[in-house]
């Protein structure tokens, strides 16, 4: 089985062909950052333009680099939601013509699915394992039971950690996207030069906060001396912030583990999670380097397995896309023609719903 995806959510274009034997046979990925840039933060408008742009061209290129036509591909996948909803509708109604005009099946993907079972796509992760979604929409710790059965655990109850990045980038006059501009201005900071707060921490259940931190940060520029930032101090407040990120979210996939340990504890538990179960990091800031390695020390000492997907496949990309459709068309699900793309589209429908939280992933 051959499944082409498309990626346009969010500020990427991307298409891919990935097969049942889970390699990526082709892919091609047009990053928008440079566009976005000027203004601080992703631009919907300008970002569906883009990918009305492009997205065609991609398709070809991505075809015609893994020397297939469309009649071979078994399938067209496309974020479906959740996301920028003018970006959405790009994805989707591309698709959606392909496979009128080819009779293949499409198969809309949420955003979120895609980042949760990307894992299984780069390390052959079997259900049901715990994973922290990271990104910049979204902050979420959940059970990834099987394909479309998610059970949520914790999710932010205002910024995600992503967002959080962008936010405080921005104040630091450091660029977008923030989380990767911040990790390089850490490098060689001091992480406790500045006391920045640990939101949330030690508080019952697995949900996240991560605003204050923003406002931290703005109180810790105000208390430095007037004029441009100076680099050492720059590079101590990232680092202070990246770890305070990294601090908070340790914390709390800390506390999913405990609930997933009690969970498995109880004699042939509904989940059937045991010890050994792994601990999978999905979404954009998942790429940061310092959170992976205070995820892995926490792994060893709990006894979880550790995964972290390729950098690559941790930011937006249309390979998981491709894989989510792929899981999804082998089960015998597709979708019609009429399915309307989805702003918002929960993996977890039974969990409570936050108003702060954003749209994008
Ligand atoms: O999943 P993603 O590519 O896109 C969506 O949010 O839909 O995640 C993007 C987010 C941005 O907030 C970006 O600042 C953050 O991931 N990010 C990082 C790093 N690379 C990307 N955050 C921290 N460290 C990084 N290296
Ligand atoms: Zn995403």
């Amino acid at each position: 089985m051959i499944i082409l995806g498309l990626e346009t959510s969010c500020d990427e274009t991307a298409a891919a062909l990935v097969d049942e034997g889970r390699r990526v046979l082709a892919q091609r990925l047009l990053s928008q950052h440079d566009a976005h840039r000027p203004y601080g933060g992703v631009v919907p408008e300008i970002a569906a333009r883009a990918h009305l742009d492009h997205l065609d061209g991609l398709v070809a290129e991505t075809l015609a680099d893994a020397g297939l036509t469309l009649a071979e591909v078994d399938g067209i996948a496309a974020t479906g939601g959740p996301g920028l909803i003018g970006g959405v509708i790009v994805g989707v109604m591309t698709a959606k013509a392909l496979a009128l005009a080819t009779g293949k099946p499409f198969i809309a993907v949420n955003h979120l699915e895609a980042h949760a079972l990307t894992a299984r796509l780069s390390d052959d992760v079997a259900f049901p394992y715990l994973l922290l979604l990271v990104s910049g929409g979204h902050c979420q710790l959940l059970i990834v039971r099987g394909v479309g059965d998610y059970r949520r655990l914790g999710t932010t109850i205002d910024d995600a950690a992503g967002e959080c990045f962008d936010k405080a980038a921005k104040m630091m006059g450091l660029g977008h996207p923030g989380g990767p501009a911040v990790e390089r201005a850490a490098a060689g900071g001091d992480p406790v030069r500045f006391a920045l707060p640990r939101p949330m921490r030690g508080r019952p259940g697995c949900d996240m906060s991560f605003s204050g931190l923003k406002t931290a940060v703005r109180q810790a520029l105000d208390g430095l001396p007037p004029g441009p930032l100076s680099a050492g101090d720059r590079a101590d407040l990232a680092a202070s912030l990246q770890q305070a990120v990294a601090d908070v979210l340790v914390e709390r996939t800390a506390r999913a583990m405990t609930l997933v340990e009690a969970e498995a504890g109880m004699a042939e538990s509904v989940d059937g999670l045991s010890s050994g179960v792994a601990l999978v990091v999905a979404g954009g800031v998942a790429a940061n380097a310092a959170l992976r390695t205070a995820l892995g020390a926490l792994c060893a000492a709990r006894g979880f397995r550790f995964v972290a997907p390729p950098m690559p496949l941790c930011t937006d990309n249309a390979a998981m896309v491709a894989w989510a459709g792929l899981e999804r068309l082998r089960l015998g699900i597709s979708d019609p023609l009429d399915f309307r793309p989805r702003p918002r589209w929960p993996l977890d429908p039974t969990a409570p719903r936050r108003v702060g939280a954003g749209v994008k992933a």
